[in-house]
């Protein structure tokens, strides 16, 4: 079974595996996903048809930074706010709780950013937006947009 196979399926196990299964699983595909969607700091922006998608889904790229940066602030404890493609290929921000993951939702996930304080406590303490504000200089548009086109392919 695939990781992401083991989390969609999570929930026909029995409950006292079910729920470790999808907390650990959830959480070792979050923080892959969350690492490998990060680079040094480039400028880089999204571009090609990702860019396309998100200036139809979002406005302008600054909307689309405020959308997911005001979810991410949104959520309340731990999680993760994500950008994910529908099954049309339309763009849109979601946040999951814990070690959740879109997956279950039908959602493919091309980004996400992972709110839990051990995230950013160390260097930012309490101050999440100032995380945030850091990470969105990251991102690898590059891993972003090759994701966005294997959506499209599914
Ligand atoms: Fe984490």
């Amino acid at each position: 079974m695939s990781l992401e196979e083991l989390i969609c399926t999570s929930g026909k196990l029995p409950a006292d595996i079910g729920v470790p299964v999808l907390r650990n699983a959830g959480g070792v595909y979050n923080h892959r996903f969350y690492f490998d969607g990060m680079s040094t700091p480039s400028g880089s922006r999204p571009f090609g048809i990702l860019a396309g998608a998100v200036n139809q889904s979002f406005t302008n790229f600054d909307r689309f930074k405020e959308t997911l940066s005001a979810a991410a602030l949104s959520i309340f404890g731990s999680g993760y706010a994500w950008l994910a493609s529908d099954r049309a290929g339309r763009l849109r921000v979601i946040t999951t709780p814990n070690q959740e993951t879109p997956l279950p939702c039908g959602f493919c996930p091309i980004l996400n950013v992972d709110v839990w304080e051990h995230a950013y406590y160390l260097k930012h303490y309490n101050k999440r937006a100032d995380y945030i504000g850091d990470w969105l200089s990251v991102v690898n548009w590059q891993m972003v947009s090759d994701r966005y086109l294997l959506c499209r392919r599914h």
